[in-house]
C-alpha cells in the first residue's frame, strides 16, 4: 500500500533502519548526547533559542500542556476546522474559560478578524493558532497573525502539528511562545513523539500555574533538560534516534529550505493532477496547504468511495474529516513519498473517476 495518509505516513527506510538500534538508558552518557544533540538541530531548524522538549506522547500532549502550564483562566482559540476546535475542547476540559474566533471551513482566520476579536475580548492570556488546518488542508497566514497576537500582548500557541518539518517557522522572529509538532507527519517518522519549543515568558507562567500536573510540566522539563540533558520519564528513544536521523538527512539534502521546496512541489504536482481530472479544491484559493491536498469530491462519486476505490488500488488516502467527510478527500504528501509515486496515485485516480 502507497501512502498518501495525513499522519501516520509512510518512513524513510534509513529512518527505520535506524530504529532497530539497540536500546540504551536514558541516564546514560549515549543518550544525553543524543538528546543535546537532537535539541540543539531542532532549535536551529525552528531558528529558535527557546527550550525544546521531547514528550513522550502525540502531538495532543503538547496541547494539552500548554493549555495547563500557560492558561490560567481565560484563552482564545481560532477555529476553521476540527484541530483548531480540538484546541478548544482542550481548554474546556481543563477548566478554562475558551473564546473563540471561528470562520467558516476552507475560509482562513485573518489578521483583522483577529485583531478585532482580541480589541473586544478582555482579559486574554493566549490565543491558539492552528497552523495547517489538516482537516481541510488549509495553510492559515501564521506570520501575520502572529504579529498582531504580538501586538496584543497575548501569548502566541501554535499548533504546527502538520507542518512542522514541511513549512518554514520562524519561532522567535514571529514570537511564537509554544510551538509544538508530532513524529508521524512533516519529518516522516513513525508516531509516539511530539517536538515543542517553550518560550522564556511561557515558562514563567508555568511557575505561577497550579494543578498543572507532573507528567507535561514544562518546568520539570526544564529542569532535567539543564541538569542532565534528559527527560524526566522515560523517553521515546526510538522516536528520537529517527528524529535525529531525518534531521542529518535533511542536512545533507542542502538543508531545510530544500525540504521546503520538496513539500511545495509535490503539492503542486498533486494539486495540477487533480485539477486535470476535474476536482477542485475545498480551502479558498492561496491558502492551499503545502502538506495536505483537500479535494472537493462533487463528482458522481462520493469521498469515503474514492477513498475505498484508491485502496483496492494499492493507494491509501484519507477520508474527508468531520462535517466534509463524505464531501471531501484528502491526499497527504508528508514523509516518504516520491514523484513516481504520486503519479501512480494521480493515475489510478484517474481510473477511479473514470469507473475503471
Ligand atoms: C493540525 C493537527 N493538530 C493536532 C493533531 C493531533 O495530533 P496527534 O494525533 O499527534 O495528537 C493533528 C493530527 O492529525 C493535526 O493534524
Amino acid at each position: 500500500m502507497k501512502l498518501f495518509t495525513v499522519g501516520p505516513v509512510a518512513c524513510y527506510p534509513e529512518v527505520l533502519e535506524e530504529m532497530k538500534r539497540q536500546m540504551f538508558s536514558h541516564r546514560s552518557k549515549e543518550y544525553r548526547e543524543l538528546h543535546k544533540d537532537v535539541v540543539e538541530r531542532m532549535q536551529k531548524f525552528l531558528e529558535t533559542n527557546n527550550q525544546i522538549f521531547l514528550f513522550p506522547s502525540s502531538g495532543t500532549g503538547f496541547m494539552e500542556a500548554s493549555v495547563r502550564n500557560c492558561v490560567e483562566k481565560k484563552m482564545l482559540c481560532c477555529i476553521n476546522g476540527e484541530f483548531g476546535r480540538r484546541y478548544a475542547e482542550v481548554g474546556i476540559s481543563n477548566g478554562k474559560i475558551v473564546e473563540t474566533l471561528e470562520v467558516k471551513l476552507g475560509k482562513p482566520i485573518t489578521p483583522n478578524l483577529l485583531d478585532e476579536k482580541l480589541s473586544s475580548c478582555p482579559n486574554i492570556e493566549a490565543v491558539t493558532i492552528t497552523h495547517n488546518e489538516t482537516s481541510t488542508g488549509l495553510l492559515n497566514p501564521l506570520p501575520e497573525l502572529a504579529k498582531v497576537v504580538k501586538k496584543h500582548g497575548k501569548l502566541l500557541f501554535v499548533d504546527a502539528v502538520s507542518s512542522m518539518g514541511g513549512i518554514d517557522i520562524k519561532v522567535d522572529e514571529w514570537g511564537i511562545d509554544v510551538c509544538f509538532g508530532s513524529s508521524q507527519k512533516c519529518f516522516g517518522l513513525p508516531p509516539g513523539l511530539a517536538i515543542g519549543s517553550v518560550s522564556e515568558e511561557a515558562l514563567e507562567k508555568s511557575k505561577q500555574a497550579k494543578n498543572k500536573g507532573w507528567y507535561f510540566d514544562f518546568n520539570l522539563f526544564e529542569k532535567y533538560q539543564k541538569e542532565q540533558w534528559s527527560t524526566p520519564m522515560t523517553p521515546a528513544i526510538p522516536q528520537i534516534l529517527a528524529l535525529r536521523k531525518i534531521l542529518e538527512m535533511i542536512e545533507e539534502m542542502g538543508g531545510k529550505q530544500k525540504q521546503f521546496e520538496l513539500y511545495l512541489e509535490r503539492s503542486k504536482r498533486i494539486r495540477e493532477g487533480v485539477t486535470k481530472l476535474g476536482f477542485t479544491l475545498f480551502p479558498e484559493k492561496g491558502y492551499e496547504s503545502p502538506t495536505v491536498t483537500c479535494v472537493n469530491a462533487t463528482g458522481s462519486i462520493n469521498g469515503s468511495e474514492i477513498y475505498e476505490r484508491m485502496r483496492k488500488k494499492g493507494f491509501e488516502l484519507a477520508r474527508g474529516y468531520g462535517a466534509i467527510r463524505d464531501t471531501t478527500f484528502r491526499i497527504g504528501n508528508m514523509g516518504y513519498i516520491t514523484f513516481e509515486d504520486i503519479d501512480l496515485m494521480l493515475k489510478a485516480l484517474g481510473e477511479v473517476v473514470n469507473n475503471k
